[in-house]
C-alpha cells in the first residue's frame, strides 16, 4: 500500500516515514524542502536500508501537485505533514502563511479527489485548544486560535470536516500533537531548526552543545508547580507510531480526531533538569518575562487514542533527552555537518 507523504523529510515526516516503511508500507515522500534539507532524505534511506521515492514538489503548485497523482496512481492514501510551523513567524508574515498551509492543502484535497485517494491524515496541533479551560485537555474541548498558524490549523480541520461531509468517501484522521521532542535512537535524524530555535528542547540542545550561551526561561510566575510553563513532551518516535495507528484505524467514512501526547505535563525546570542528566553537565539560563501568546499549562487526555488507535506513547522523558543530546552531540549543524 503506498502512502504519499507530504513534509517527508521535515522533523516528525523523516521519523514517521521509518515507522511505516517498518511497518511494511511503501512511501512516496513530497517536500520542496523550505525547511528541510536533502540529507535528511539520504539518513532516512540509509536507517531504512530502502531507495525512498521522493518528489520535490511545492504543494502551492496546483498542476504540480496534480501531476505528482498522475504519476502515481497507486497511491491510497495521504499523511499530510508539509506546512510552516513556526507561531511567531505567522504573526508577522500571516500571508505567508495562509498562502502556504492553505494553499498546499486545497491543491492537495483537489488531487486527491480527482484520483480517487480518500484516506487522509492531518497533522493538527494543540494549538486549536488556545489557553485550555480545563486539563487534561480532551478532544471535545472547546477550541481558540491566536496565531496564524493556529488559525491555518482549524481552519484546515474545518475544511477537512465540510469535504468529508460532503464527499462520504473521505476518511479522515486530525492528529492533534502536543510537544514533539527528542530524536530517532541511531542519532543520524532528529529536529534542525533553521537559526535561533523557538521550541525548548531544542534550544537547550544547542546550549547543551555550546552553540549556544544560556536558556531564556520565560516566566516564572505561572501558576505551575515551579512557575514555569508545562508542556505534555512526546517522543517524536512515539509520535510517528501513532501515525502508523490512525492510518491502520482509518477504514470507515468521517473524521477522527486524537489528542497525541503522553498526558504527563513537565515544567521548563523538569526538562532542564533531565536534560543535564542526559548530556552530564549544567545548562546555563537566564530568567526573561513571559513570552507573548504562551500559556501556563497545556497536557493531553490522551485515552481516546488508547481506546480507538491502540497506541499510546511508550518512551519516557529521560528517553527524549538522551536521543535529543545523541542527535545534537553527532549533528553539532545539524544536518549541515555533512
Ligand atoms: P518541519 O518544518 O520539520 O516539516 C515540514 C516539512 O514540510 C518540511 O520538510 C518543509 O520543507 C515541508 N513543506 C512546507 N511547505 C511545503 C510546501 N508548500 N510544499 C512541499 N513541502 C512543504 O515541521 P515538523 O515539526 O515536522 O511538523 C510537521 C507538521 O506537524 C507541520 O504541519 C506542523 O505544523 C505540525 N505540528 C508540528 C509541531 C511541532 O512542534 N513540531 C506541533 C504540532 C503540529
Ligand atoms: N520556553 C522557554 N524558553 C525557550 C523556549 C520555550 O522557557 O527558549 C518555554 C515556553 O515558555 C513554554 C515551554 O518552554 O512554557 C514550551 O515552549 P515551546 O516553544 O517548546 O512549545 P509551545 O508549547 O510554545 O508550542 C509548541 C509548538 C507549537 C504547537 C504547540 C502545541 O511550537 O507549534 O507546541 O502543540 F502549537
Amino acid at each position: 500500500m503506498l502512502i504519499l507523504v507530504t513534509g517527508g523529510t521535515g522533523y516528525i515526516g523523516s521519523h514517521t516515514v521509518l515507522a511505516l516503511l517498518d511497518a511494511g508500507y511503501e512511501v512516496l515522500i513530497a517536500d520542496n524542502y523550505i525547511n528541510s534539507k536533502p540529507e535528511a532524505l539520504r539518513r532516512v534511506r540509509k536507517l531504512s536500508g530502502q531507495d525512498v521515492p521522493f518528489a520535490l514538489c511545492d504543494l502551492r503548485d496546483e498542476a504540480a501537485t496534480d501531476a505528482l497523482f498522475a504519476a502515481h496512481p497507486d497511491i491510497e492514501a495521504v499523511i499530510h505533514f508539509a506546512g510552516l510551523k513556526a507561531v511567531g513567524e505567522s504573526v508577522h508574515k500571516p500571508f505567508l502563511y495562509y498562502d502556504n498551509n492553505l494553499k498546499s492543502t486545497l491543491n492537495l484535497l483537489n488531487a486527491m479527489q480527482k484520483y480517487g485517494v480518500h484516506a487522509f491524515v492531518f497533522s493538527s496541533s494543540a494549538t486549536v485548544y488556545g489557553d485550555p479551560v480545563s486539563l487534561p485537555i480532551r478532544e471535545d474541548a472547546p477550541l481558540h486560535v491566536a496565531s496564524p498558524y493556529g488559525r491555518t490549523k482549524l481552519m484546515i480541520e474545518e475544511m477537512l470536516r465540510d469535504i468529508a461531509q460532503a464527499d462520504p468517501a473521505f476518511r479522515v484522521s486530525l492528529l492533534r500533537y502536543f510537544n514533539p521532542v527528542g530524536a530517532h535512537p541511531s542519532g543520524l535524524i532528529g529536529e534542525d531548526p533553521n537559526g535561533i530555535p523557538n521550541n525548548l528542547m531544542p534550544f537547550i540542545a544547542q546550549v547543551a552543545v555550546g552553540k549556544l550561551d544560556r536558556l531564556p526561561i520565560y516566566g516564572d510566575d505561572y501558576d505551575t508547580p515551579d512557575g514555569t510553563g508545562v508542556r505534555d513532551y512526546i517522543h517524536v518516535c512515539d509520535l510517528a507510531e501513532g501515525h502508523v495507528a490512525a492510518l491502520k484505524a482509518l477504514t470507515a467514512p468521517g473524521v477522527y480526531t486524537f489528542n497525541l501526547g503522553t498526558g504527563l505535563g513537565y515544567s521548563v525546570f523538569d526538562i532542564v533538569h533531565e536534560y543535564e542528566r542526559a548530556c552530564g553537565h549544567p545548562i546555563a539560563y537566564a530568567m526573561k518575562p513571559r513570552r507573548a501568546g504562551d500559556v501556563a499549562s497545556c497536557y493531553a487526555d490522551p485515552s481516546q487514542a488508547r481506546d480507538t488507535l491502540h497506541w499510546e506513547a511508550k518512551r519516557d522523558l529521560a528517553q527524549m533527552c538522551e536521543d535529543s543530546w545523541n542527535f545534537q552531540r553527532n549533528n553539532p549543524d545539524g544536518y549541515n555537518d555533512d
